[in-house]
């Protein structure tokens, strides 16, 4: 199993995955993993969804695949390339995301981060989740599995969250669309570290870097 440096520098988003089922062994790690993350206040507020129904996945799917072509495709095509990256590579980050918008229902599971939040969360609410989101996204890279944090659904967020049967005060935050990659892990594509580290006050050079 690779260490931790090594596992957090290859997590690449795997956006092509195959349908091979994925044994429950490895998705109950990676709850355990995701429950391990810390919550404010320890309050624990969060839900896992796990989904493998096929008929549930594709409802949702339709809704991510609206919102592809309404937001995310338009946007890919006309927004420069980020820090890291360039023309080419982007190019072929949004053949990834539109192979996983064609294909989402068919990674054999999901886990949809859950929170009860309350009707009206404010603006640290996702900090509850997000660590059990990471949590989860590094098991399943140590683990040899693939996936990629995706929100996009959040987009038709009451509709998908009613698909899956939240209560009131419950919204899902997140969802990890898992399974076996076709493709290799890393590297990763960021811009300069310096570029973004500051010391003393915004925009002074950290000397170290
Ligand atoms: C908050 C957040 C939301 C994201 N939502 C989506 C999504 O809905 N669909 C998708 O394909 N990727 C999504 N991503 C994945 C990012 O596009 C990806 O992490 C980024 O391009 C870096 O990819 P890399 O880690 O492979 O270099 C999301 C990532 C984050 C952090």
């Amino acid at each position: 199993m690779p260490d931790l440096f090594e596992t957090m520098s290859t997590m690449r988003a795997m956006r092509r995955l195959k349908p091979d089922p994925v044994p429950d062994e490895l998705i109950n790690k990676i709850l355990q993993a995701g429950q391990w993350a810390p919550s404010g206040g320890n309050t624990q507020r969060w839900r896992f969804l796990v989904v493998k129904d096929p008929e549930v996945k594709k409802k949702v799917q339709v809704y991510y695949s609206r919102l592809y072509d309404e937001t995310v495709g338009p946007r890919y095509s006309t927004s420069a390339p980020p820090p890291g990256s360039d023309p080419e590579r982007y190019k072929r980050q949004n053949a990834a995301v539109k192979y996983l918008t064609d294909h989402y229902h068919e990674a054999p599971v999901w886990i949809v981060a859950c929170l009860e939040d309350g009707e009206n969360p404010g603006r640290t609410a996702g900090s509850s989740i997000y660590g059990a989101v990471q949590n989860m996204c590094l098991a399943c890279r140590a683990l040899g599995l693939g996936t990629t944090l995706t929100t996009r659904h959040t987009g038709y967020g009451k509709e998908v969250d009613a698909i899956f049967g939240l209560p009131p005060g419950a919204h899902s935050y997140a969802i990890l669309p898992i399974g076996w990659p076709m493709g290799r892990f890393g590297p990763l594509g960021r811009g300069p570290l310096k570029e973004v580290v500051y010391q003393d006050q915004w925009g002074k050079p950290y000397a170290s870097l």
